[in-house]
Parts: structure tokens; sequence; C-alpha cells
């Protein structure tokens, strides 16, 4: 089964081919450099770059996947979550190519695709499991009780992961995306150099919040001099970090204890961060947990993940019709009880 996937949920144009959910047959990503300047994205000239990207990319996705249009099973585009304007772009294309071409059209729900991401990249995971989902956009605990059935145990109520890591970025002028500069500038840094605050909320919950963190490394730098932050970034870089991957790591892993699991994905762009990784799998390791983290190129948004999701629903059934309508604000648990038959039962 052939399926091609397209995102456009934000600021990457991306269309891949998937054989089944576990082959990645091409993966086309292309980045829009124009938000650069901006410090985070522009949510309408990423709607622009989109229409400019994404034919461009599905041709490259066909070809370099040695795919003819003809040989496609189906095509699956993110619904959403994700910015309005931009996911509108993603599946009017989409809705006019299938429709050109006959060819069915399944919906995909963003979060979903991070998923499964960890089943293209891991073919020995099964649930149930651990997903810590963690991206510019979201920071989730999901409990995966089977594939298209998820129990969210919590969410960020304020900053996502990504976007703390991006804003703080921003706040020490070394640029974006903040996450792969602070991880890159961390390597050099004392992570104990300061003592930021971690946030837990409710100990025994899996909520997680990071704007109190933002806000003390923004009252630690208006306390500083220029001369002085410069001197210290690295150290100050690995002490935001650290307090990030600290709570991450506690979280996901009393997640999986309350879950009584053994295994834990860990997805979305946050899932890049090499002290993140390396931490995960140390309390992995002790805990005797399998800790599952696609490689980067799957972990940020990417088409693959949801051509991926779309192969998965495809074969259980789901179909879409012109109908379908964007969902900005989708989440994760309107999937469980959503048939898949003949279409989406979305709310
Ligand atoms: O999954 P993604 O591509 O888009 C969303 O769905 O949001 O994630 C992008 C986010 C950005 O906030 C970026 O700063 C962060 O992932 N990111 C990282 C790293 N690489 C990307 N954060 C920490 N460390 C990294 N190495
Ligand atoms: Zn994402």
């Amino acid at each position: 089964m052939l399926i091609l996937g397209i995102d456009t949920s934000c600021d990457e144009t991306a269309a891949a081919v998937v054989r089944d959910e576990t082959t990645v047959l091409s993966n086309v990503i292309s980045s829009q450099g124009i938000h650069v300047e901006y410090g985070g994205v522009v949510p309408e000239l990423a709607s622009r770059a989109h229409l400019a990207l994404l034919l461009p990319a599905i041709e490259s996705a066909l070809q370099q996947a040695s795919c003819e249009p003809d040989g496609l099973d189906a095509i699956a585009v993110t619904y959403g979550p994700g910015l309005a304007g931009c996911l509108l772009i993603g599946l009017s294309t989409v809705k006019s190519i299938a429709m050109a071409m006959g060819k069915p059209l399944v919906g995909v729900n963003h979060i979903e695709g991070h998923v499964f991401a960890g089943r293209l990249a891991d073919g020995e995971l099964a649930p149930p499991f651990i997903a810590l989902v963690v991206s510019g956009g979201h920071t989730q605990l999901v409990l995966v009780e089977d594939w298209g059935r998820y129990r969210i145990l919590g969410n960020t109520r304020d900053d996502a992961a990504g976007e703390a890591f991006d804003k703080v970025a921003r706040l020490m002028r070394i640029g974006y995306p903040g996450g792969p500069v602070i991880d890159r500038l961390s390597r050099d840094g004392d992570p104990g150099f300061l003592d930021f605050p971690r946030t837990y909320l409710d100990p025994d919950g899996f909520e997680f919040s990071f704007s109190g963190l933002k806000n003390a490394i923004r009252m630690y730098l208006s306390g500083q001099t220029e001369a002085a932050i410069d001197r210290d970034r690295a150290h100050i870089a690995a002490s935001f970090q650290e307090a990030v991957v600290d709570v991450l790591v506690d979280k996901s892993v009393a997640a999986a204890a309350a879950a009584g699991v053994d295994a834990i994905l860990i997805t979305g762009g946050v899932a890049c961060n090499s002290r993140l990784r390396e931490r995960m799998t140390e309390r992995g390791a002790e805990s005797g947990l399998r800790v599952v983290y696609p490689p980067p190129i799957l972990c940020t948004d990417n088409g693959a993940m949801i051509a991926a999701a779309g192969a998965y629903r495809f074969r259980n059934g789901q179909r879409d019709g012109l109908s379908l309508s964007v969902q900005p604000r989708a989440r994760l648990a309107d999937l469980n009880g959503a048939g898949m038959n003949g279409g989406t039962a979305r709310p």
C-alpha cells in the first residue's frame, strides 16, 4: 500500500511517500526560512509560502519514491491541529488532487502523526506505551492504549516546551528556532550554573507549565549586563535546558509507572534535543523502560508521519469526503470513538 502524506500545519511544507505504516520511501521537507527574521512563525507568511512550496514538494516526494501518481492507494493530509490558513492550503490542495485523480482522501490528526513517527522509527513499538509529544505547539503526555485509541494524561497549561525554547532564545538573542541553538550551545555549558525553577504543579499529575521558567530567565537576564550574558551564554542555555528536561523526564517516567507500561516514545521537534534523549535513556535504563525516539527528521514536522497514520486509518476503512474541513484546535482524544468507516465522524 502506497500513501502520499502531506503536512502544512505550521511552517514546514512537507510531503512524503510511505509504504504501509512502516517504510519511508521519500520525505521532503521545505523549511520556510522567512520566519527567522521575526523570531517566530508569522501565520500569514507561512500560508503564502505553503502555496508556493507545496506542489513542488509533492512532485519531489513522488519522484524520489519512484512512484507514479497512479500507483498511490490514498492521499493523507493533516486537518488539524495547526494554523488555520496553513491547514487550509494543504487540505484544499489535497482535495483537488484527490478529486482530479480519483484517489481516496484520508484526514489525519497532526498529533496522531507524531505518534506514528514512533511506528515508522521502530517496528517493535507496540501499544500500550506512553508518548511524550513535545513540539513548538504541544506538550502532551498520552497513554497510547492502542493505535488510534488515546488517553490524554496531561497537557501544558501555558507554553509548549518548544515554545519555551524559542522564546528563551529570543530573549537571549541567539536565533530561531531556539531549540537547536540552545541544544548546541548547551554542550559547552554547565547545567548547574543557575538553579532555575522546575514547575511540577501537582507532583502526582501530568500537567506541564513552562511560563514561570521563561519569566525566571527574563528576570535573570534583565539583571545582567550584555557582557555578562555574552560570557555566560552557554551556561545560561544549559541551565534552562536542564530545567525543561528534568520535568519532561520525571513526568514521563512517572506516567509510565502509573499506567503500568514498559515503553516511552518521545516525539515532536523537542524530541531532537540531545540532552533530553540522553537523560531519558539513562532514566529508562534505571527504571527498566524502553525509550524510543525517532530520528530527528521524523521528530520535527514531516509528511512521512502523516502518511503512516493515514495508512493505518485507510487500512481500517477511513475515507474522507470533500466536506472534510480544517480543525485548527483538533484534539487527539476526539479520535476515540470517532468511527473510521465512511469518513470522519469528528465533532
Ligand atoms: O514538531 P515541530 O517541528 O513543530 C510543531 O509541531 O510545533 O517542532 C518544532 C519545535 C520548535 O519549537 C523547535 O525549537 C523545537 O521543536 N526543537 C528543539 C530541537 N529541535 C527542534 N527543541 C529542543 N532541542 C532541539 N534540538
Ligand atoms: Zn508537530
